[in-house]
């Protein structure tokens, strides 16, 4: 059976019923700002926002997201809650204030300095401070008062996202037992070596298992986190149930490898406007005769865009028949740039191209194009379909949606998908090129291949990779999750 918005709606319908279902995360996936004509709604660049909306407009709930937007307080009611999405109303946003102190503390310091370096092993130092923690600690106990008003006296499912709030599912539980909450972390989990210089490990993994079900993307991430638990905590850990005891409470551990919304991204694919951009992206003066390679990404030191940036150098200098036939087109937004390793990896992927582009360029060419944006989702389809080639090189990430877009974009059957082999998509995505993002050469040589594939060969590839996105969609992942909390009740 192939999972879609529909099926999704009546089983959560079905299934949850007359509960309340409630989803928290710190990204809120609509942005209010200014702009020169009033206010503007925005989406932000996040794989995990990017997969949810589709299933809060399935199911109608509400989301509890901190409240970023400039403009974000203008549009609300008294009660901080508005209607999304902006131009077809499907469910409620309510938003959370953070002061700029308690955002820098629990945002950008303990969440982004210290548990996604701490998480994504990249050999990125994690950065803990005990204030941090304090401010991480009130944010969450917030987060919980306002779920907890939201919920009122009825039953409800609580859904919580990644990292931010890993002591959120023990908070709710103590006051409300009989909420059901589920959590779904989006990044990696370490492995205990790594996780133990963490100094609130005990802490943070004694609040996951308030949880009834925690998700990863992977069973490895589960394994890892057991393995934790059991170096942390005196508690009772089940490996054939993929489960961990504490108090009365068990917290089922389990793999939900997330998806993208499929159908949605063939439409675009197909739509007449992408073939208008593709058209102008391929008749782009840099562009135009030329192989195309694409790599769209937040810019984060664990997706390996410097790598990637050395792989195409050794590339050209291997294969030197293919100097100012080939180009790579990087794009995607600035990220969490007031923490100091972000600003730093931004200058190294400038002065990586800098540097590529000197050596190889010539007139009317430069090797590397680098375009620091954030891109709509027709956009990003239409580099991904005017592209020869999609190169996703992460050092480590949970699972990486960018991969699966590609996919889910061609629907000519063609395209070649270079992928790193620590990514969680590489599991399913067995028929892109798999490669080591710090293997240099061998990643040349998979360049190289992409380019000198038939296109037989990509038809093959291309077809076998759709039918896994098709199937294991985003969807599925949301029913998945929703059938295991259901069997709770
Ligand atoms: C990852 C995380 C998300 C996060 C996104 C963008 O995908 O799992 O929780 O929203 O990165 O990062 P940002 O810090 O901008 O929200």
């Amino acid at each position: 059976m192939i999972w879609d918005r529909q099926e999704l709606k009546s089983v959560i319908r079905e299934k949850i019923g007359e509960h309340k279902f409630v989803v928290v995360s710190n990204r809120e996936p609509y942005i209010h700002i200014y702009s020169a004509g009033g206010i503007k709604c925005i989406t932000p660049a996040s794989g995990m926002t990017t997969a949810l909306d589709p299933v809060m407009t399935a199911s109608g709930g509400t989301w509890v997201a901190a409240g970023m937007g400039e403009a974000d307080r203008e549009v609300v009611d008294a009660k901080d809650r508005v209607q999304v999405p902006p131009d077809a109303p499907a469910y409620t946003l309510r938003r959370v204030w953070l002061s700029r102190e308690e955002a820098n503390a629990f945002y950008y310091s303990y969440s982004n300095e210290g548990l996604w370096p701490l998480c994504h092993i990249v050999h990125v130092r994690p950065v803990f401070r005990e204030k941090d923690w304090q401010v991480y600690t009130a944010v969450n106990r917030r987060f919980a008062d306002v779920v907890l008003e939201e919920v009122g006296d009825d039953t409800a499912f609580v859904f919580i996202q990644d990292y931010h709030f890993a002591l959120l599912s023990a908070m709710i539980k103590e006051k409300r037992p009989d909420i059901i909450v589920a959590q779904f972390w989006h990044i990696p989990w370490p492995n205990p070596e790594a996780f133990r210089v963490c100094p609130n490990a005990a802490e943070i993994l004694d609040g996951l298992l308030g949880n009834d079900i925690l998700g990863f993307h992977i069973r490895y991430d589960c394994l890892n986190f057991l393995d934790s638990v059991d170096r942390f905590l005196e508690v009772r850990i089940d490996r054939e149930r993929l489960s961990a005891f504490k108090g009365g409470l068990e917290t089922l551990v389990r793999p939900f490898p997330i998806s993208v919304d499929f159908d949605r991204i063939e439409k675009i694919a197909d739509s007449a406007a992408v073939s208008e951009r593709v058209r102008a992206i391929r008749g782009d003066f840099r562009f135009k005769g030329r192989f195309l390679a694409v790599g769209i990404d937040r810019m984060d030191y664990t997706k390996g865009i410097v790598e990637r940036f050395a792989a195409v150098d050794r590339f050209l200098e291997k294969y030197p028949e293919y100097v100012g036939k080939f180009v790579f087109l990087q794009l995607g937004p600035l990220s969490r740039i007031h923490i100091q390793r972000y600003k730093q990896y931004n200058d190294e992927i400038y002065h990586a191209m800098v540097d590529i582009n000197e050596r190889w360029g010539r007139s009317g060419w430069e090797p590397i194009v680098l375009q620091k944006v954030q891109l709509g989702l027709e956009e990003v389809v239409s580099y991904f379909r005017a592209a020869d080639l999609c190169v996703v090189s992460s050092i480590h990430d949970g699972m990486n949606l960018v991969a699966k877009e590609f996919v889910a974009a061609r629907t000519d059957d063609s395209g070649v998908l270079i992928l790193s082999q620590f990514t969680g998509s590489s599991r399913e995505l067995e028929q892109a090129l798999l490669v080591n993002p710090l293997a240099a050469d061998r990643f040349a040589d998979a360049i190289k291949q992409g380019l000198e594939m038939t296109e037989a060969e990509k038809g093959e590839r291309m077809r076998k990779m759709r039918e896994t996105v098709r199937e294991n969609n985003v969807y599925r992942w949301a029913g998945k999750i929703v059938n295991e909390m259901k069997k709770l009740l």
